[in-house]
């Protein structure tokens, strides 16, 4: 079964064919069109320049997909939800025209599950028993920090969330302040590689909560307080960046592997997943895989260009819904925002 996806939650227009035949999947191809530099003088993403590009890259994009897979297609998959609305309206609306035009099957896709099942892609032909449930999933990503508990593929317990910004949002703004160009998440990562670690306390934030929810703002102000005061203090920011950025991404992933590894062993499960954007952090990968060698647990992450968002893993995600026939009608299914795992 081939499946051609589309993905426009947030600011990376997608496109992708992804084959499954049982248990085996492959990414045929994976197009994705960044839109980094539009958003880049903003900090952040701005939503109707998001909406318009997407637009404007979405045929291009899709028509690369299919061309590189040179596949017949016989289902088309979109994500449906949680992102930027008029972002989302743009992927979903083209996935089911095509669809109905081609007389094809839809599916709609939870973006989130998406990143959740990225971890299939590693290999082309991954095989779907990694899917070990229940296991605990970690998706860590600009727009989302959630704990999961999969119970089986498609039934989840949400346990926990960020209470204020995701994880990669806070490093998005902590970069902003160090005048570290957007997105921050990497360039952290790479000033942090020359810091020395200990030469600034960070606060681990909601760390001893007995939740599973996250709280990243008071870290992010803790930073904005620090920057200022060496401001004012007149020492060069450049030179302690690195010390910063270290101290931050010490604290953020602490906090992260902290309640996964709580999550993972309340609920006894034996396998952990961490996906998202943040998933990139050479930082929290090691720490999560230390953490998880201790307890002698398994822990999975998508291959590093599935982290990101990417319209391959909406494919796959698609083709675990398609093998079972749960497909959608596009004539009512709607985009929605603030879709959960459920
Ligand atoms: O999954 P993604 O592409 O978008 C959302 O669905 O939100 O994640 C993008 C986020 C950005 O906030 C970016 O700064 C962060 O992932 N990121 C990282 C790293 N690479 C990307 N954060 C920390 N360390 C990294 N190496
Ligand atoms: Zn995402």
């Amino acid at each position: 079964m081939n499946i051609l996806a589309i993905e426009t939650s947030c600011d990376e227009t997608s496109a992708a064919v992804v084959a499954g035949d049982g248990d085996q999947i492959k990414i045929l191809s994976n197009i994705v069109g960044s839109q980094i530099k539009i958003h880049a003088p903003y900090g952040g993403v701005v939503p109707e320049l998001a909406a318009r590009r997407h637009a404007e890259l979405l045929l291009p994009v899709i028509s690369e997909a299919l061309k590189k897979a040179g596949v017949k297609i016989d289902v088309v998959a979109a994500t449906y939800g949680p992102g930027l609305v008029i972002a989302l309206f743009v992927g979903l609306e083209a996935g089911k025209i095509l669809a109905l035009a081609w007389g094809k099957p839809f599916v709609g896709v939870n973006h989130l599950e998406g990143h959740l099942v990225s971890v299939l892609g590693g290999n082309a032909g991954l095989d779907v028993t990694i899917f070990d449930e229940p296991l605990v999933a970690l998706v860590v990503s600009g727009g989302h920090t959630e704990l999961v508990l999969v119970k089986r593929y498609g039934e989840y317990q949400l346990l926990g969330r960020t209470k204020d910004d995701a994880a990669g949002e806070a490093f998005d703004k902590v970069a902003g302040m160090l005048g570290l160009p957007y997105p921050g998440g990497p360039e952290i990562a790479k000033a942090a590689l020359q810091g020395t670690l200990n030469k600034m306390t960070m606060p681990r934030p909601m760390m001893d909560s007995h939740d599973y929810n996250f709280s990243f703002a008071g870290l992010k102000t803790h930073v904005l307080y620090l920057v200022k005061k060496l401001k004012a203090e007149k020492v060069d920011l450049a030179k302690v960046t690195p010390d910063i950025a270290l101290a931050f991404e010490d604290a953020i992933t602490d906090v992260l592997v902290a309640k996964t590894m709580a999550a993972a062993l309340a609920h006894q499960v034996k396998s952990m997943i961490v996906s998202g954007g943040v998933a990139s952090n050479a930082r929290l990968r090691q720490k999560m895989l230390a953490a998880a060698e201790i307890e002698g647990l398994r822990c999975y992450f998508p291959p590093n260009d599935l982290n990101c968002d990417n319209a391959a893993m909406i494919g796959i995600a698609g083709y675990l819904k398609a093998r079972y026939n749960r497909y959608d009608d596009p004539f009512t299914l709607r985009a929605n925002p603030n879709l959960k795992f459920s």
